[in-house]
């Protein structure tokens, strides 16, 4: 029997510890996490305790594990977007392979440069764009490459955020500056530039955007609310009260418990009474219109691609459910697919339309459509046969693709939608 691939992980939050980390008890026989580093101890100290990590194993930043020896075969990057860059490089001249969660970085030459060292470190990176995982888009990809719907000319492709998830990582969490994590079009919509440049196996040549952070702003207040939920008079008609998101209220039909995500956001082992001292204090108790917040609740993408393909794509923060929403159009034929109701419809042009319910198609939908577990599985698997990077492999070559859209998108939003070439981008 194979030895499992020993993990380090930096960062033990939403990703590190609560999507990553369990893999080592459902797959001990390819996964064993040997390492864990947090900022905050009892971080550390929980998934120590979970995972059997010795104390040497135990380190209170990324920064003093890696000024150790290398401890492992692989290190999960799962620390915050403007940080992945400054643990990466050192660990891939340690001789780690790497799993990074998204973004690269907000800065182009910061990607580059991480490519640059896993070339010349002959190591493996791959970037956590899970969706590319997913069964939804890999039966997607199939009927593409199947030929069915002949050549595809267009796409229109819908993210829909969802209210909740706006307000909580976007208004009042850890990624609504741009100054501090990254623009919103990268930070949450490199994963859909990224799954449709996979979709349609190209790069993209040409982008133009608008966009703008047009609700979650003060003047946009209700009257009679406050600096808190807590002392708001106007929380009974606002969807974005804080009680409702993070403590299920039957009675308005917000159905995301208190318990899962994102709950154990606001308090690590969330109870009521946890979540309720939580928002009398903590930022996710503020009122989304008395934030600090600056990135967009809505932006559209046009883009070109390389043989003249065209891609509409929109992220729209107002959406009471969530997944993404296509259609793809071919010269002999669509597709129609919604994730959220999961399921894909091809229609062939004077032919059948084949429905495609994606529950027949896996048994575990968890986790991104069952995209993170199937991520980590295939990148262990991969290095664990030695092997090079299947054509599903979300590697850094081609997720610096999709950074290179998202920038120029960031770019010409800024500069009133002007169009915006990406070659240049890439030093061509
Ligand atoms: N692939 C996806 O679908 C997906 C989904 C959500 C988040 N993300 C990305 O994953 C990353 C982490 O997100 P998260 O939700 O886990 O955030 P998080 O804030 O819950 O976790 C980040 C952790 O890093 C720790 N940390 C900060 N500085 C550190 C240091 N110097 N050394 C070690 N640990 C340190 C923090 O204490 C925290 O526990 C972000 O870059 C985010 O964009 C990706």
């Amino acid at each position: 029997m194979q030895k499992p691939i020993t993990v380090a992980i930096a960062g033990l939050g939403g990703r590190g510890k609560d999507t990553y980390a369990p893999m080592a008890l459902s797959r001990p026989d390819l996964m064993k996490i040997v390492a864990i580093a947090d900022i905050v101890p009892e971080k550390v100290a929980d998934v120590a305790k979970t995972y059997g990590v010795p104390p040497e194993g135990c380190f209170s930043s990324a920064e003093e594990m890696l000024a150790q020896p290398r401890l492992a075969d692989v290190l999960f990057v799962c620390t915050q977007d403007r940080q992945h860059v400054g643990h990466a490089i050192p660990a891939l001249e340690k001789g780690y392979h790497i799993l990074m969660e998204k973004p690269i970085s907000p800065v182009l030459s910061e990607c580059q440069r991480v490519l640059q060292a896993a070339k010349a470190a002959q190591r493996q990176v791959v970037v956590c764009h899970v969706l590319r995982y997913t069964p939804f888009f890999q039966k997607i990809k199939e009927v593409i490459d199947s030929g069915r719907i002949g050549r595809v000319v267009s796409v229109q492709s819908l993210e829909n955020v969802v209210y909740w998830h706006q307000a909580h990582s976007f208004v009042r969490g850890n990624w609504r500056r741009e100054e501090d994590t990254s623009p919103m079009i990268l930070q949450k919509s490199c994963h859909d530039l990224d799954i449709l440049l996979w979709l349609l196996g190209e790069r993209c040549a040409r982008v133009s955007s608008f966009g703008s952070l047009s609700h979650f702003r003060e003047e946009n207040a209700p009257a009679h609310s406050a600096a808190r939920c807590r002392d708001c008079q106007a929380r009974e008609g606002c969807p974005y009260d804080a009680y409702k998101i993070y403590l299920t209220d039957e009675e308005t039909g917000v159905l995301h418990g208190h318990t899962g995500w994102p709950a154990d956001i606001v308090c690590m082992h969330p109870t009521e009474a946890g979540i309720r001292a939580a928002l009398e204090d903590g930022p996710y108790g503020r009122c989304v219109y008395r934030c600090d917040n600056d990135v967009v609740d809505h932006q559209v993408v046009n883009m070109e691609l390389e043989h003249g393909q065209t891609v509409g794509f929109t992220m729209c923060a107002f959406t009471k459910t969530g997944g993404r929403t296509l259609k793809i159009m071919g010269t002999h034929g669509d597709i129609r697919a919604d994730m959220h109701e999961n399921f894909i419809d091809v229609e062939v042009y004077g032919g059948e339309t084949e429905h495609i319910d994606v529950r027949t198609l896996a048994a575990d939908l968890s986790g991104h459509a069952g995209g993170d577990i199937r991520m980590v599985e295939e990148f262990l698997e991969m290095l664990a046969a030695g092997g090079q990077p299947s054509g599903t492999l979300s590697t850094l070559e081609a997720s610096i693709e999709s950074h290179l859209a998202a920038l120029a998108a960031e770019q010409s939003r800024k500069n009133g939608g002007a169009a915006v070439e990406i070659a240049p981008m890439r030093g061509l």
